[in-house]
Protein backbone atom coordinates (compact mmCIF):
# COMPACT_ATOMS: atom_id res chain seq x y z
CA UNK A 1 0.00 0.00 0.00
CA UNK A 2 1.42 2.90 -1.27
CA UNK A 3 1.41 5.78 2.00
CA UNK A 4 -0.48 9.16 1.76
CA UNK A 5 1.63 11.89 3.42
CA UNK A 6 -1.27 14.13 4.49
CA UNK A 7 0.36 15.60 7.86
CA UNK A 8 3.12 18.24 6.20
CA UNK A 9 2.24 20.79 8.95
CA UNK A 10 4.03 18.17 11.43
CA UNK A 11 7.06 17.95 9.35
CA UNK A 12 7.81 16.91 5.40
CA UNK A 13 9.86 14.68 3.60
CA UNK A 14 13.43 16.25 2.67
CA UNK A 15 13.43 16.97 -1.28
CA UNK A 16 16.03 14.08 -2.86
CA UNK A 17 17.53 17.32 -4.26
CA UNK A 18 18.26 18.93 -0.68
CA UNK A 19 19.72 15.64 0.56
CA UNK A 20 21.93 15.67 -2.40
CA UNK A 21 23.47 19.09 -1.49
CA UNK A 22 23.81 18.15 1.76
CA UNK A 23 25.64 15.01 1.31
CA UNK A 24 29.08 16.33 0.52
CA UNK A 25 29.32 18.46 3.89
CA UNK A 26 29.29 15.09 5.71
CA UNK A 27 31.26 13.45 3.83
CA UNK A 28 34.57 15.70 1.58
CA UNK A 29 33.90 18.74 2.89
CA UNK A 30 32.83 18.12 6.59
CA UNK A 31 35.25 21.59 7.99
CA UNK A 32 34.32 23.51 11.24
CA UNK A 33 33.79 27.13 9.66
CA UNK A 34 35.93 28.45 12.15
CA UNK A 35 38.94 26.83 10.98
CA UNK A 36 41.16 28.84 9.35
CA UNK A 37 42.66 25.97 7.04
CA UNK A 38 40.91 25.38 3.28
CA UNK A 39 38.94 22.98 4.33
CA UNK A 40 37.42 24.74 6.71
CA UNK A 41 36.70 27.95 4.62
CA UNK A 42 35.06 26.31 2.32
CA UNK A 43 32.34 24.97 4.95
CA UNK A 44 32.75 28.94 6.07
CA UNK A 45 31.46 29.88 2.64
CA UNK A 46 28.83 27.10 2.31
CA UNK A 47 27.20 28.87 5.42
CA UNK A 48 27.02 32.36 4.03
CA UNK A 49 26.31 31.45 0.70
CA UNK A 50 22.97 30.14 2.57
CA UNK A 51 22.81 32.87 5.20
CA UNK A 52 22.30 35.30 1.99
CA UNK A 53 19.74 33.06 0.03
CA UNK A 54 17.69 32.99 3.16
CA UNK A 55 18.27 36.73 4.60
CA UNK A 56 17.01 37.44 0.24
CA UNK A 57 14.37 36.00 0.96
CA UNK A 58 12.86 37.53 3.34
CA UNK A 59 14.22 41.32 2.39
CA UNK A 60 16.86 40.95 5.25
CA UNK A 61 20.35 41.40 4.82
CA UNK A 62 22.94 38.45 5.69
CA UNK A 63 24.25 39.62 9.28
CA UNK A 64 20.86 39.68 9.95
CA UNK A 65 20.45 36.20 9.86
CA UNK A 66 20.89 33.53 13.41
CA UNK A 67 21.06 30.38 12.46
CA UNK A 68 19.61 27.96 15.04
CA UNK A 69 18.46 24.37 15.54
CA UNK A 70 15.38 25.01 14.70
CA UNK A 71 11.41 27.12 15.31
CA UNK A 72 11.56 26.24 19.17
CA UNK A 73 14.96 27.82 19.77
CA UNK A 74 14.32 30.62 17.46
CA UNK A 75 11.16 31.75 19.32
CA UNK A 76 12.83 31.10 22.82
CA UNK A 77 15.77 32.99 21.32
CA UNK A 78 13.61 35.67 20.28
CA UNK A 79 11.05 36.00 23.27
CA UNK A 80 13.53 35.47 25.81
CA UNK A 81 16.90 36.95 24.16
CA UNK A 82 14.45 40.23 23.98
CA UNK A 83 12.65 39.93 27.36
CA UNK A 84 16.29 39.75 29.22
CA UNK A 85 17.96 42.50 27.34
CA UNK A 86 15.05 45.06 27.63
CA UNK A 87 14.24 44.39 30.89
CA UNK A 88 15.15 48.34 32.00
CA UNK A 89 12.59 49.81 29.64
CA UNK A 90 9.63 47.28 30.46
CA UNK A 91 8.24 43.76 31.54
CA UNK A 92 5.63 43.58 29.40
CA UNK A 93 5.24 40.80 26.59
CA UNK A 94 1.95 40.62 24.27
CA UNK A 95 1.56 37.29 22.32
CA UNK A 96 -2.16 35.64 21.07
CA UNK A 97 -3.87 32.76 22.49
CA UNK A 98 -2.91 30.69 19.08
CA UNK A 99 0.87 30.49 19.08
CA UNK A 100 2.90 27.35 18.96
CA UNK A 101 3.50 25.50 22.56
CA UNK A 102 7.05 27.04 22.41
CA UNK A 103 6.34 30.50 22.42
CA UNK A 104 3.09 29.57 24.71
CA UNK A 105 5.44 28.19 27.33
CA UNK A 106 8.63 31.08 26.76
CA UNK A 107 5.83 33.12 27.31
CA UNK A 108 4.76 31.23 30.70
CA UNK A 109 8.52 30.57 31.84
CA UNK A 110 8.77 34.57 31.52
CA UNK A 111 5.81 35.27 33.68
CA UNK A 112 7.58 32.74 36.43
CA UNK A 113 10.30 35.55 36.00
CA UNK A 114 8.79 38.54 37.00
CA UNK A 115 7.48 39.08 33.37
CA UNK A 116 3.48 39.94 32.84
CA UNK A 117 2.10 38.39 29.28
CA UNK A 118 -1.13 39.55 27.43
CA UNK A 119 -2.53 36.53 25.91
CA UNK A 120 -4.69 38.45 22.88
CA UNK A 121 -8.19 36.78 21.59
CA UNK A 122 -8.66 36.01 18.32
CA UNK A 123 -11.66 36.12 16.49
CA UNK A 124 -13.77 32.58 15.13
CA UNK A 125 -11.72 32.08 12.23
CA UNK A 126 -8.33 33.12 14.32
CA UNK A 127 -7.48 36.96 13.29
CA UNK A 128 -5.64 38.79 15.72
CA UNK A 129 -7.33 42.60 15.28
CA UNK A 130 -4.73 45.45 15.00
CA UNK A 131 -7.27 47.47 17.54
CA UNK A 132 -7.01 44.55 19.78
CA UNK A 133 -3.32 45.28 19.85
CA UNK A 134 -3.18 48.78 20.18
CA UNK A 135 -5.13 48.45 23.15
CA UNK A 136 -3.24 45.89 24.77
CA UNK A 137 0.62 47.75 24.36
CA UNK A 138 1.57 49.86 27.60
CA UNK A 139 4.20 51.93 28.27
CA UNK A 140 5.69 48.84 29.55
CA UNK A 141 5.41 46.33 26.25
CA UNK A 142 8.91 45.81 25.02
CA UNK A 143 7.95 43.07 22.76
CA UNK A 144 4.43 41.77 20.42
CA UNK A 145 5.00 38.13 19.23
CA UNK A 146 2.04 36.89 16.92
CA UNK A 147 2.00 33.74 14.60
CA UNK A 148 2.12 34.51 10.76
CA UNK A 149 0.31 31.51 9.56
CA UNK A 150 -1.41 29.35 12.34
CA UNK A 151 -0.07 25.71 12.34
CA UNK A 152 -3.35 24.38 13.42
CA UNK A 153 -6.41 26.26 11.32
CA UNK A 154 -4.00 27.74 8.88
CA UNK A 155 -5.15 31.74 9.75
CA UNK A 156 -2.35 34.15 8.38
CA UNK A 157 -2.27 37.23 9.92
CA UNK A 158 -2.27 40.59 8.96
CA UNK A 159 1.83 41.28 9.48
CA UNK A 160 2.14 44.41 8.09
CA UNK A 161 -1.59 46.20 10.06
CA UNK A 162 0.42 44.90 13.46
CA UNK A 163 3.27 46.14 12.89
CA UNK A 164 2.10 49.10 11.82
CA UNK A 165 0.86 49.20 15.63
CA UNK A 166 4.31 48.57 16.93
CA UNK A 167 5.98 50.44 14.91
CA UNK A 168 3.70 53.70 16.28
CA UNK A 169 4.48 52.19 19.85
CA UNK A 170 7.84 51.52 19.20
CA UNK A 171 8.00 47.72 20.67
CA UNK A 172 9.55 45.04 19.32
CA UNK A 173 7.62 42.66 16.61
CA UNK A 174 8.44 39.18 16.42
CA UNK A 175 6.43 36.68 14.29
CA UNK A 176 6.72 32.76 14.00
CA UNK A 177 6.80 32.19 10.44
CA UNK A 178 7.26 28.62 10.30
CA UNK A 179 4.32 27.77 8.69
CA UNK A 180 3.92 30.41 6.42
CA UNK A 181 7.76 30.81 4.74
CA UNK A 182 7.71 30.12 1.20
CA UNK A 183 3.52 29.92 1.52
CA UNK A 184 2.55 33.37 1.09
CA UNK A 185 4.38 36.39 1.16
CA UNK A 186 7.06 37.55 3.75
CA UNK A 187 9.22 40.45 3.87
CA UNK A 188 10.45 41.84 6.78
CA UNK A 189 10.57 45.74 5.37
CA UNK A 190 7.06 45.60 4.50
CA UNK A 191 5.52 43.75 7.60
CA UNK A 192 7.78 45.98 9.84
CA UNK A 193 8.93 42.90 11.47
CA UNK A 194 12.06 43.11 13.98
CA UNK A 195 12.48 39.19 14.48
CA UNK A 196 11.58 36.16 12.62
CA UNK A 197 11.51 32.74 13.43
CA UNK A 198 11.90 30.30 10.48
CA UNK A 199 12.44 26.74 10.18
CA UNK A 200 13.73 24.27 7.44
CA UNK A 201 11.80 20.81 8.08
CA UNK A 202 8.42 22.41 7.08
CA UNK A 203 9.61 22.91 3.60
CA UNK A 204 11.60 19.97 2.82
CA UNK A 205 14.09 20.71 4.61
CA UNK A 206 15.93 18.49 7.39
CA UNK A 207 15.03 18.58 10.97
CA UNK A 208 17.41 20.37 13.27
CA UNK A 209 17.95 23.80 11.57
CA UNK A 210 16.55 26.56 11.44
CA UNK A 211 16.51 30.45 11.91
CA UNK A 212 15.84 33.56 13.73
CA UNK A 213 15.86 37.31 11.91
CA UNK A 214 17.05 39.87 13.94
CA UNK A 215 16.89 43.36 12.77
CA UNK A 216 20.28 45.43 13.13
CA UNK A 217 20.27 47.48 16.00
CA UNK A 218 17.90 45.54 17.75
CA UNK A 219 19.03 44.60 21.71
CA UNK A 220 18.65 40.92 22.31
CA UNK A 221 21.06 38.29 24.54
CA UNK A 222 22.00 35.67 23.80
CA UNK A 223 20.79 31.93 25.55
CA UNK A 224 24.02 30.24 24.73
CA UNK A 225 27.00 31.28 25.33
CA UNK A 226 30.57 29.86 23.53
CA UNK A 227 32.88 31.22 21.34
CA UNK A 228 30.64 33.68 20.08
CA UNK A 229 29.13 32.50 16.81
CA UNK A 230 26.59 33.14 15.14
CA UNK A 231 27.58 37.43 15.80
CA UNK A 232 27.40 36.02 19.54
CA UNK A 233 24.13 35.22 19.81
CA UNK A 234 24.19 31.76 19.07
CA UNK A 235 27.37 30.25 20.19
CA UNK A 236 28.14 26.50 18.88
CA UNK A 237 29.80 24.84 15.68
CA UNK A 238 27.95 25.55 12.95
CA UNK A 239 25.48 22.93 11.27
CA UNK A 240 26.89 22.76 8.59
CA UNK A 241 24.49 20.26 6.06
CA UNK A 242 21.82 21.35 7.82
CA UNK A 243 22.23 24.92 6.77
CA UNK A 244 22.86 24.12 3.65
CA UNK A 245 20.05 21.95 3.44
CA UNK A 246 18.18 24.52 4.56
CA UNK A 247 19.04 27.20 1.96
CA UNK A 248 18.43 24.42 -0.86
CA UNK A 249 14.98 23.71 0.18
CA UNK A 250 14.44 27.83 0.29
CA UNK A 251 15.94 27.94 -3.23
CA UNK A 252 13.24 24.64 -4.64
CA UNK A 253 10.15 26.17 -2.43
CA UNK A 254 9.77 29.90 -3.93
CA UNK A 255 7.82 28.84 -6.83
CA UNK A 256 4.65 30.19 -7.12
CA UNK A 257 3.70 27.07 -9.14
CA UNK A 258 3.72 24.88 -5.52
CA UNK A 259 1.78 27.14 -3.68
CA UNK A 260 -0.69 27.46 -6.90
CA UNK A 261 -1.29 23.52 -6.87
CA UNK A 262 -1.57 23.22 -2.66
CA UNK A 263 -4.42 26.05 -2.91
CA UNK A 264 -5.77 23.87 -5.56
CA UNK A 265 -5.89 20.33 -3.52
CA UNK A 266 -6.49 22.20 -0.44
CA UNK A 267 -9.95 23.65 -2.21
CA UNK A 268 -10.63 20.60 -3.17
CA UNK A 269 -10.26 18.66 -0.07
CA UNK A 270 -12.30 21.48 1.54
CA UNK A 271 -15.27 21.96 -0.55
CA UNK A 272 -15.78 18.60 -0.62
CA UNK A 273 -15.42 17.74 2.87
CA UNK A 274 -17.64 20.49 4.00
CA UNK A 275 -20.37 18.23 2.03
CA UNK A 276 -20.20 15.87 4.84
CA UNK A 277 -23.25 16.59 6.97
CA UNK A 278 -22.48 18.04 10.40
CA UNK A 279 -19.13 19.33 9.08
CA UNK A 280 -17.58 22.71 9.33
CA UNK A 281 -14.16 24.11 8.66
CA UNK A 282 -12.29 25.52 11.25
CA UNK A 283 -10.34 28.26 10.38
CA UNK A 284 -11.04 30.87 7.42
CA UNK A 285 -11.53 30.60 3.54
CA UNK A 286 -9.32 31.80 0.66
CA UNK A 287 -6.14 33.54 0.65
CA UNK A 288 -6.29 34.59 4.04
CA UNK A 289 -5.99 30.55 4.89
CA UNK A 290 -2.16 28.69 4.43
CA UNK A 291 -2.54 26.93 1.10
CA UNK A 292 -1.73 23.61 2.26
CA UNK A 293 -3.85 24.07 5.34
CA UNK A 294 -7.54 21.99 5.91
CA UNK A 295 -8.72 21.58 9.28
CA UNK A 296 -12.55 20.22 10.07
CA UNK A 297 -14.61 19.53 12.88
CA UNK A 298 -16.93 16.06 12.28
CA UNK A 299 -19.38 16.58 14.96
CA UNK A 300 -20.36 13.60 17.42
CA UNK A 301 -17.24 11.85 16.46
CA UNK A 302 -13.32 11.77 17.38
CA UNK A 303 -10.74 12.98 15.10
CA UNK A 304 -8.62 11.12 17.01
CA UNK A 305 -10.70 7.92 15.10
CA UNK A 306 -11.07 9.15 11.98
CA UNK A 307 -7.09 9.35 12.20
CA UNK A 308 -6.98 5.72 13.20
CA UNK A 309 -9.00 5.06 10.32
CA UNK A 310 -7.40 6.86 8.08
CA UNK A 311 -3.82 5.84 9.03
CA UNK A 312 -5.18 1.78 8.21
CA UNK A 313 -5.77 3.23 4.95
CA UNK A 314 -2.15 4.16 4.40
CA UNK A 315 -3.61 8.10 4.76
CA UNK A 316 -0.80 10.30 7.38
CA UNK A 317 -3.57 12.91 9.12
CA UNK A 318 -3.61 14.57 12.53
CA UNK A 319 -5.94 16.28 14.54
CA UNK A 320 -3.91 19.27 15.35
CA UNK A 321 -0.38 20.22 16.26
CA UNK A 322 1.84 17.31 16.39
CA UNK A 323 3.99 18.69 19.85
CA UNK A 324 0.45 18.21 21.12
CA UNK A 325 -1.36 15.78 19.09
CA UNK A 326 -0.97 13.07 22.28
CA UNK A 327 -2.42 15.31 24.86
CA UNK A 328 -5.92 14.65 25.47
CA UNK A 329 -6.81 18.30 26.52
CA UNK A 330 -8.79 20.32 23.86
CA UNK A 331 -6.40 21.97 21.58
CA UNK A 332 -5.97 25.71 22.71
CA UNK A 333 -6.18 27.00 19.14
CA UNK A 334 -9.46 25.29 18.65
CA UNK A 335 -10.88 26.49 21.72
CA UNK A 336 -9.27 29.75 21.30
CA UNK A 337 -11.79 30.37 17.66
CA UNK A 338 -14.48 29.04 19.81
CA UNK A 339 -14.96 25.62 19.49
CA UNK A 340 -16.28 23.40 22.61
CA UNK A 341 -14.10 20.90 23.49
CA UNK A 342 -16.36 18.30 22.02
CA UNK A 343 -16.55 19.91 19.18
CA UNK A 344 -12.57 20.26 19.41
CA UNK A 345 -12.25 16.66 19.88
CA UNK A 346 -13.80 16.20 16.26
CA UNK A 347 -11.15 18.34 14.33
CA UNK A 348 -9.05 16.08 11.54
CA UNK A 349 -6.23 18.51 9.98
CA UNK A 350 -4.77 17.30 6.45
CA UNK A 351 -1.50 19.67 5.81
CA UNK A 352 -0.54 19.04 1.94
CA UNK A 353 2.83 19.87 0.68
CA UNK A 354 3.71 20.23 -2.96
CA UNK A 355 4.45 16.53 -3.58
CA UNK A 356 0.84 15.56 -2.91
CA UNK A 357 -0.94 14.55 -6.20
CA UNK A 358 -4.96 15.20 -7.40
CA UNK A 359 -5.20 10.96 -7.04
CA UNK A 360 -4.15 11.20 -3.66
CA UNK A 361 -6.81 13.78 -2.46
CA UNK A 362 -8.85 11.73 -4.83
CA UNK A 363 -8.75 8.82 -2.69
CA UNK A 364 -9.15 10.40 0.67
CA UNK A 365 -11.76 11.56 -0.87
CA UNK A 366 -13.62 8.30 -1.28
CA UNK A 367 -12.68 6.80 1.98
CA UNK A 368 -12.74 9.95 4.56
CA UNK A 369 -17.09 10.00 4.46
CA UNK A 370 -17.28 6.26 4.95
CA UNK A 371 -15.30 6.60 8.26
CA UNK A 372 -17.39 9.19 9.17
CA UNK A 373 -20.29 7.61 8.81
CA UNK A 374 -19.38 4.30 10.26
CA UNK A 375 -18.17 6.38 13.34
CA UNK A 376 -21.48 8.27 13.66
CA UNK A 377 -23.20 4.82 13.40
CA UNK A 378 -21.03 3.59 16.29
CA UNK A 379 -21.51 7.34 18.51
CA UNK A 380 -23.71 7.02 21.59
CA UNK A 381 -24.68 10.91 20.04
CA UNK A 382 -26.51 9.31 17.07
CA UNK A 383 -29.74 10.53 17.75
CA UNK A 384 -28.48 14.18 17.90
CA UNK A 385 -26.96 14.26 14.21
CA UNK A 386 -29.54 15.47 11.65
CA UNK A 387 -28.35 13.80 8.57
CA UNK A 388 -26.17 10.72 8.89
C1 LIG B 1 4.33 27.39 14.08
C2 LIG B 1 5.46 26.57 14.59
N1 LIG B 1 6.38 27.13 15.38
C3 LIG B 1 7.42 26.45 15.86
C4 LIG B 1 7.57 25.12 15.58
C5 LIG B 1 8.73 24.37 16.17
O1 LIG B 1 9.73 24.21 15.21
P1 LIG B 1 10.87 23.08 15.37
O2 LIG B 1 10.20 21.77 15.22
O3 LIG B 1 11.82 23.40 14.23
O4 LIG B 1 11.50 23.29 16.68
C6 LIG B 1 6.64 24.48 14.75
C7 LIG B 1 6.77 23.05 14.40
O5 LIG B 1 6.13 22.20 14.92
C8 LIG B 1 5.55 25.23 14.26
O6 LIG B 1 4.60 24.67 13.50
Amino acid sequence: MKMIYLDNGATTRVDPAVLKAMQPYFLDRFGNPSSTHSLGQEARRAVEDSRHVIARSIGAKDHEIVFTSGGTESNNLALKGIAFANRHKGNHIVTTRIEHDCVLNSCRWLESQGFKVTYLPVDSEGFVAADELEKAVTPRTIVVSVIHGNNEIGTIQDLKALGTVCRKHDVYFHTDACQSYTKTALDVKKQKLNLVTLNAHKIHGPKGVGALYVKKGVNITPLAHGGNHEHGLRSGTENVHGIVGFAKAVRLAKSRKYVKHMTLLRNMLIDSLLQIPDTRLNGPKGSKRLCNNVNVAFSHIEGEAVGGYLDVHGICSSTGSACSSRSLEPSHVLSAIGLAPEESHGSLRLTLSRFNTRSEIEKTLEIIPGIVRKLRKMSPLKGMISRI
